[in-house]
Order: structure tokens, then C-alpha cells, then sequence
């Protein structure tokens, strides 16, 4: 069991503390938020309440949908944009999730895509880094919920910024089909696309109305 009390994780987010492995600067453990489970579950819909606690769990989510079709062949392509999925491990503050932590090029932890655009906006080097990741997007056909900038961090290829996935994999579906013809999924990915961009427009116009 990985050792984790006492120690100060270097992300939070709405669901998931982050820290760095103990035993490995490159991995990531993120555990949920302790108490979270129960209010996620108090706030859902009467429908979902009767479903098990691990349908809620966001860790649990995540090894689903790192089991999606799209990851599952042998295409070393498949982890251009997307943090490396390592399995699930026990901690003692809980059950972690381990990924590859995404660093930057002085090898400090990678910023997200959301700290980058209010900081500088968009810029060249940036739009080309989003161009760069859609077009991977259409070609993996990897399924991702809505893609919030704060969900993707700037990861480096010595000094080009290649965008990654570090939360949000899997689908919205309800929709079955995305999973099993590429059609579907098609179509499902440019509809991602189309509101990564509006969500960005959105971030970056002072989030007045909405962004959907
Ligand atoms: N693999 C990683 N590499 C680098 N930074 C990461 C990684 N995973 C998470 N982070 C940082 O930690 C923050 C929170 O992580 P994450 O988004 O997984 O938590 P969450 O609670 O599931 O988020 P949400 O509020 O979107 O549900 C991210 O916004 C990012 O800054
Ligand atoms: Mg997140």
C-alpha cells in the first residue's frame, strides 16, 4: 500500500485530489474527495440513485473509459494527447487512480490549457498545439465528455506544446453507437470539437451567457 497521509497534493479539483507518487516523480494518484461520493450521489437524479456507488465514483469512470475501443489496440499514437492510464492502487488515504503526470519542459508540472489562455490568450503557438490535437481527435477517435480547458494540460515535445487529456475520457453516451461504429463516433467527436472551441470562446469572452 502507497503511503500517502501527510502528504500535500499538488492539484485539487471538484472531485479528485492529485499527487505526485512518492515512489515515481512521473505518476500521478489521484483519490476522491473524501465525503464527495455521498453528495454527488444526493444531488443526482432520482433515476441514478438507484444505481451502485461505482457508477458515481470518477476514478471508476476513468477505467472504464480508458477501456473504450478507440485505446484498445496496440497504436503507441493512441497516448499522443492523453495521459497514460496505469491501473488502479491502494493508498491509505484511499483508492487511487495512477496516470502519467504530465510535466512540462523544464520538467515542471504541465500547466492546463485554461491557466495558458487567460495568461496569453490565444496564440500562435497555441493554436496550432489545439489544431494539432483535434486533428488526432478525428484520427483516434478517442471518446471524451465535453473538453473543458482545465481538463487538458500544455505536456511538451522538447519545445513544442502537445496538449493532453488528464480528465474527462469516455462518452456522454447514453449513446451506444459511438461505440461501436466509427460513423457514430465520428460524428460524436466533431461535436466535441465544435464545443472545445466554443467553450474556449467562452472562457475567453468573460463566460457571459452560455457556452453550449
Ligand atoms: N496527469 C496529470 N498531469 C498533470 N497535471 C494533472 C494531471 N492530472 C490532474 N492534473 C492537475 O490536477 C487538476 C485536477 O485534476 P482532475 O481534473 O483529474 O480532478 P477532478 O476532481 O476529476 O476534476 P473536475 O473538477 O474536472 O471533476 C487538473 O486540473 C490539473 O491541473
Ligand atoms: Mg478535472
Amino acid at each position: 500500500m502507497i503511503n500517502l497521509s501527510g502528504l500535500t497534493p499538488f492539484a485539487q479539483g471538484g472531485n479528485r485530489k492529485c499527487f505526485v507518487h512518492p515512489h515515481n516523480n512521473n505518476r500521478c494518484l489521484k483519490v476522491l474527495i473524501e465525503g464527495n461520493l455521498k453528495k454527488v450521489r444526493e444531488n443526482a437524479p432520482w433515476f441514478k440513485k438507484f444505481r451502485s456507488n461505482k457508477i458515481f465514483d470518477d476514478n471508476m469512470r476513468e477505467q472504464i473509459a480508458y477501456n473504450q475501443r478507440a485505446l484498445k489496440n496496440n497504436n503507441q499514437d493512441k497516448w499522443k494527447h492523453l495521459a497514460k492510464w496505469y491501473g488502479m492502487v491502494e493508498t491509505s488515504i484511499g483508492l487511487a487512480s495512477e496516470t502519467e503526470l504530465i510535466r512540462d519542459n523544464k520538467k515542471n508540472i504541465a500547466i492546463t490549457l485554461e491557466k495558458y489562455l487567460f495568461t496569453f490568450g490565444i496564440t500562435d503557438e497555441i493554436e496550432n498545439a489545439i489544431n494539432e490535437f483535434e486533428s488526432w481527435l478525428r484520427s483516434s477517435l478517442v471518446l471524451t465528455k465535453n473538453i473543458i480547458p482545465h481538463n487538458i494540460v500544455l505536456g511538451y515535445d522538447n519545445e513544442k506544446i502537445i496538449l493532453k487529456i488528464i480528465d474527462g475520457l469516455g462518452s456522454k453516451s447514453y449513446l451506444p453507437l459511438t461505440h461501436i461504429s466509427d460513423m457514430f463516433a465520428r460524428l460524436y467527436v466533431e461535436r466535441r470539437i465544435k464545443l472545445m472551441r466554443s467553450r474556449i470562446k467562452w472562457d475567453l469572452s468573460g463566460r457571459k451567457g452560455s457556452w453550449k
